[in-house]
């Protein structure tokens, strides 16, 4: 037994590192214990970057008017108090890159990762146990924070080793919204009209391309994003990834409203919505047609608003939360990109310029 391994086996969903309120899951606990020592079903990585949530990052960078280093003391004394990169504004966390440095014992039999793997955890920063050592670099443009720190990931924690064919940073950015295209994947069909709001972002870049091959010739995708001019909304009318872009601001409804006749001849079948801001609950409900599906991906979607918007203007429609989580999501995200390749060339251009 190493010293970074612990003998005893303990509650495979991570309920023995919650420290406060006692009998709490470890997402809904407001602090873990982030001993960087593996009990026998856990695995102890060393971190080498934080995809902070575009929601969370946003909050963060704007609390801090934009400045690197006080993000970087923000998200330390987060991690400090909490043994946990959860946002209390945004509620909302990340995802993290490293290296493993303990499979506990009891594991080693089971999963096939190794001490040295390189993998992506595939589960909140807001249920994982968390040490920060120190913050070497936060990319404001990304979200991105290289640190030195350990994470662990329990037994039912999901994780993905890093590809051989993408940089790393791509790989990080595309499986931090995985969910995204492949939810769209599986609500979309030929012939459907489909709305993304966010479209020119990570995840709503992924939710047009999928719903592009998924609708067909006979069906249309529309982006919604607040600029037209902007790297990612021209890829996607220059590559025929939506139909038509709206340039239009998500908050305000009304001129979403009054954008829909022209953009949208039929309401949506399929409303995705991808935005990093509060707000944009109405707007997506507007534009989805009675029976419609909306699926709120964006980590700033209320509840409340939601439900009661819905119900104040009479809209029958299904809402769905957006589980991060869906049946081979990491697989999907990775396979949307390698299938279009101006797509993946953008993502490498845009996270990881040194490749490209
Ligand atoms: N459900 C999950 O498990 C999960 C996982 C990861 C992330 N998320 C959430 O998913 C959302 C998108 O994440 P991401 O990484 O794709 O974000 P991102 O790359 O930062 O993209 C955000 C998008 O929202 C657009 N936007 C911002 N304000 C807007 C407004 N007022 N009206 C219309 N569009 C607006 C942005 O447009 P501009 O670029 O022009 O500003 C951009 O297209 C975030 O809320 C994030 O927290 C959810």
């Amino acid at each position: 037994m190493s010293l970074t391994e612990r003998p005893h086996k303990v509650c495979k969903l991570g309920t023995h590192r919650v420290l406060e309120p006692a009998g709490s899951l470890p997402q809904a606990a407001w602090r873990l214990d982030p001993t960087p020592v593996a009990y026998e079903n856990e695995i102890l990585c060393d971190v080498e970057v934080l995809n902070l949530d575009s929601a969370s990052f946003r909050q963060m960078a704007e609390a801090c008017e934009h400045d690197p280093g006080r993000v970087a003391n923000l998200l330390t004394a987060t991690v400090g108090e909490r043994g946990k990169q959860h946002n209390p504004v945004t509620g909302s966390g990340g995802m993290f890159v490293g290296r493993v440095r303990s499979v506990g014992a009891g594991l080693r039999e089971r999963i096939a990762l190794r001490e040295g793997d390189r993998i992506a955890s595939l589960v909140s920063l807001t249920l994982t146990p968390l040490r920060i050592e120190a913050v070497e670099r936060v990319e404001m443009e990304t979200g991105r924070v290289w640190v030195r720190a350990s994470a662990i990931l329990f037994e039912s924690g999901l994780y993905a080793l890093l590809p051989d064919d993408l940089p790393d940073e791509v790989a990080l950015a595309v499986l931090d919204v995985a969910g995204a295209p492949a939810q769209v994947r599986r609500l979309a069909a030929p012939g459907m009209t489909v709305a993304v709001f966010g479209a020119d972002g990570k995840s709503g870049l992924l939710a047009c391309a999928q719903a592009r091959d998924r609708v067909g010739p006979t069906g249309r995708v529309i982006g919604i994003a607040p600029s037209a001019d902007t790297p990612g909304a021209r890829l996607l009318l220059e590559e025929g990834y939506v139909d038509e872009f709206v340039a239009a601001d998500a908050r305000d409804a009304l001129a979403i409203l009054a954008a829909i006749p022209i953009a949208l001849p039929r309401l949506a079948d399929l409303t995705v919505n991808c935005v990093n801001c509060c707000g944009t609950e109405l707007s997506s409900i507007l534009c989805t047609r009675d029976e419609g599906t909306v699926y709120f991906f964006s980590m700033c979607t209320s509840f409340t608003a939601a439900a009661l918007g819905a119900e104040g203007v009479g809209k029958d429609v299904t809402m769905i939360v957006g589980n991060g989580y869906a049946k081979d999501h990491a697989a999907i995200a990775l396979q949307t990109l390698r299938d279009h390749p101006p797509l993946r060339r953008y993502f490498v251009e845009r996270f990881s310029p040194k490749a490209s």
